[in-house]
């Protein structure tokens, strides 16, 4: 059987944790998840790093022993894991026993090698980095790169001779083009490593809190020969275990670009000196910024997951963190972009079409879904099914989640759209098309379970919750079939299976007033960005795609058109969209249209704007017009082979 261990740093217990950490562990969560339903045997590894100076340093100020300390914020990182149903096979902490026996035979490795050597060493450290600094990296005290303190440091130390593995490691590189991802962080350690190596202080005798050195326990391990060591403790180093053959190397380490030296340069090298494989490939994702600024405890700005999973459905944080930036970039996290892609992906795309192919299935045939009659449609919808079964393949192959799940999205887009044109409420009225009603609906409950399938390792609660209702456990040999890729065979669901609705799976959110309000106020970076707008005025202001894709416009169909009494602006019109009922909509065009105009035109509509009241009339959408030179105004429209509901974009 095909194995997949993927792993996440292990987290410093100064503190507790932050959503930038529930970023990594979701992430190597999704990817456990969507191997398991490979079928593969997999191992997913998280945990905390316990260890060094700058925890020693957190528990002095707290009037705590290091270990309490670690007792107290490992359990809180582990909590939090278990909060957000993180599927974690191994929960490694560096003061286990184990770990301590496994670092200690690596460095006797390193040892038996002839790569370490006892010297002095004289330098800049920074604790809250846990990282030795050049001269060059430094300024007015701080580090230039993370603006951590440094401390001058003079002391006997163990040195590992990096030096000797600069050749070995650029060989590594060139011969395992993918082992750093993406491209660019891949190019960047090259570089690095192409400038030359120095050789690297592995030992200090100034603290205790660490991992003696063996046959000379008044030095302590540096924490990060420690800590990285933990991605072979887990899996049984150096011992019999089973695991270790099945497991190692390791398929993929993810990890932030703040560590990618210690995980690109100096792990690769200890694993080399001590006769170790080196792991398959690291992943390196960006970080979430808050108003721009990278999140950190020092910087106060930190987002509380605790808070945010009060706030939202799991599902949504997870969701939202996967889709919005592709895995490797930073993001910027905001609450209107989170209820943006809730609202209008979540809830009315897939939510809104779980919830009306349900209910039609339940009133029209009594929950009872039958194969019946074909048509070139079904031909195409089944062959966009298995497209996306294809691209989310692909996507998460090169870690690309945001793509995986626009393809997944699309899908549901595409059931929308085959409903749309096959219109089984029309269907239901005649009793010659019974046959034709019958295969509409199953086929949408199949993509629906298409859909629901490949999101399992996304949005595991609705998921699962869509596949309960569609009772697919009883369909399938097994449940652990009926929830797995092996299911997505076109047309599994047995003829005659019977389903029913979900609960509601995603509610519509809305920004709550006072932030409404403090998203009015400009904020002191908003001013400055206005001022700095102002004087390069000349330049365009450009939006992300994602800003634009949050817009959703559709062609609409004016099926009714009629004056708003009481004003001569104002008219109300009943306009298809592309769903069950027309949307109805005040436009304010009565001065250059008259009702009769619009009847039976196809206009472009925004679908996603809050429902407004004009003149006391609900408006559920807002058609797009421009104005003419001669003050008038004029609808965007489009041939009436454009049909209703299309997205515009
Ligand atoms: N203990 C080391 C890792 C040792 S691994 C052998 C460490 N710990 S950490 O707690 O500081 O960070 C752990 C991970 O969280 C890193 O991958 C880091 O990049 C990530 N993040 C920290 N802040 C983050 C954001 N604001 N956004 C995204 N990820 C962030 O480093």
């Amino acid at each position: 059987m095909t194995s997949f261990y993927v792993s996440t740093p292990i987290y410093y217990v100064n503190g507790s944790p932050h959503i930038g950490h529930a970023y990594t562990t979701i992430a190597a969560d999704t990817l456990a998840r969507y191997h398991r339903l490979l079928g593969h045997d997999v191992f997913f590894m998280t945990g905390t790093d316990e260890h060094g100076l700058k925890v020693q340093r957190a528990a002095e100020k707290q009037g705590v022993t290091p270990q309490q300390l670690a007792d107290e914020n490992s359990q809180k990182f582990k909590d939090l894991f278990d909060r957000f149903n993180i599927t974690y096979d191994r929960y490694i902490r560096t003061t286990e026993a184990e770990h301590t026996r496994v670092v200690q035979e690596l460095y006797i490795r390193m040892l038996a090698n002839d790569d370490i050597y006892l010297d002095k060493y004289e330098g800049w450290y920074a604790a809250a980095d846990e990282a030795f600094y050049d001269e060059s990296e430094i300024q007015d005290g701080k580090s230039i790169e993370t603006g951590a303190d440094v401390e001058w440091v003079e002391e006997e130390s163990y040195f590992f001779r990096l030096s000797k593995f600069q050749e070995p490691l650029l060989k590594w590189y060139k011969e395992n083009p993918d082992c750093i991802r993406p491209e660019s962080r891949y190019n960047e350690v090259v570089s690095f490593v192409e400038g030359g190596l120095q050789d690297l202080s592995i030992s200090r005798t100034t603290f205790d809190w660490g991992i003696p050195v063996p046959n000379d326990p008044k030095h302590v391990l540096y924490v990060w020969v420690d800590a990285l060591t933990n991605y072979i403790t887990g899996v049984g180093a150096f011992s019999d275990d089973e695991n270790w053959e099945k497991f190692w190397p390791c398929n993929l380490h993810i990890l932030g670009k703040d560590i990618l030296r210690f995980h690109a340069v100096y792990w690769p090298a200890f694993l080399l000196s001590g006769g170790v494989e080196l792991p398959e490939q690291l992943f390196i994702h960006g970080w979430w910024l808050v108003e721009g600024e990278k999140m950190s405890k020092r910087a106060g700005n930190w987002l509380d997951p605790h808070q945010l999973a009060d706030q939202y459905a799991l599902d949504l944080l997870r969701y939202y963190m996967l889709r919005e930036i592709p895995f490797g970039n930073d993001g910027n996290f905001a609450n209107e972009r989170v209820i943006a892609r809730n609202n209008a992906e979540l809830a009315d795309n897939f939510g809104n079409l779980v919830n009306r192919t349900t209910r039609m299935v339940e009133s029209f045939v009594q929950g009872e879904i039958k194969k019946g009659q074909s048509n070139q449609d079904d031909a195409a919808l089944e062959k966009k099914a298995s497209d996306t079964i294809e691209e989310v393949h692909r996507a998460m192959d090169a870690r690309e989640f945001h793509k995986a799940l626009e393809a997944i999205l699309s899908l549901s887009s595409e059931l929308n759209l085959y409903l749309h044109n096959n219109q089984p409420w029309k269907l239901k009225k005649d009793e010659t098309q019974i046959d034709r009603l019958n295969h509409v609906l199953y086929q949408t409950i199949e993509g629906i379970r298409w859909v629901a399938t490949l999101l399992l390792p996304f949005v595991p609660d609705a998921a699962n919750k869509v596949l309960d209702a569609f009772q697919v456990d009883t369909a399938f040999d097994s449940a652990e079939h009926a929830r797995s890729f092996a299911s997505l065979e076109w047309g599994s669901l047995p003829d005659g299976h019977t389903i029913s609705s979900p609960e509601v799976l995603f509610a519509k959110l809305e920004l709550p007033a006072s932030e409404e309000e403090e998203k009015k106020k400009p904020s002191k970076k908003a001013q400055k960005k206005q001022e700095a707008k102002e004087e390069k005025k000349e330049k365009p202001k450009h939006i992300k795609f994602q800003d634009f894709e949050a817009v959703e416009l559709r062609v609409g169909k004016v099926l009714e058109a009629s004056q708003v009494e009481g004003s001569d602006k104002l008219l109300l019109l009943k306009v298809d969209v592309g769903e069950d009922e027309p949307r109805q909509i005040v436009a304010g065009i009565g001065k250059t249209y008259a009702p009769e105009d619009l009847l039976n035109n196809h206009y472009a509509v925004v679908t996603n704007l809050k429902p407004a009241k004009i003149f006391k009339i609900r408006s559920e959408g807002m058609m797009l017009a421009a104005d003419t030179t001669d003050g008038k105004l004029s609808l965007a429209n489009f041939p009436d082979t454009v049909a209703p509901g299309t997205r515009i974009g």
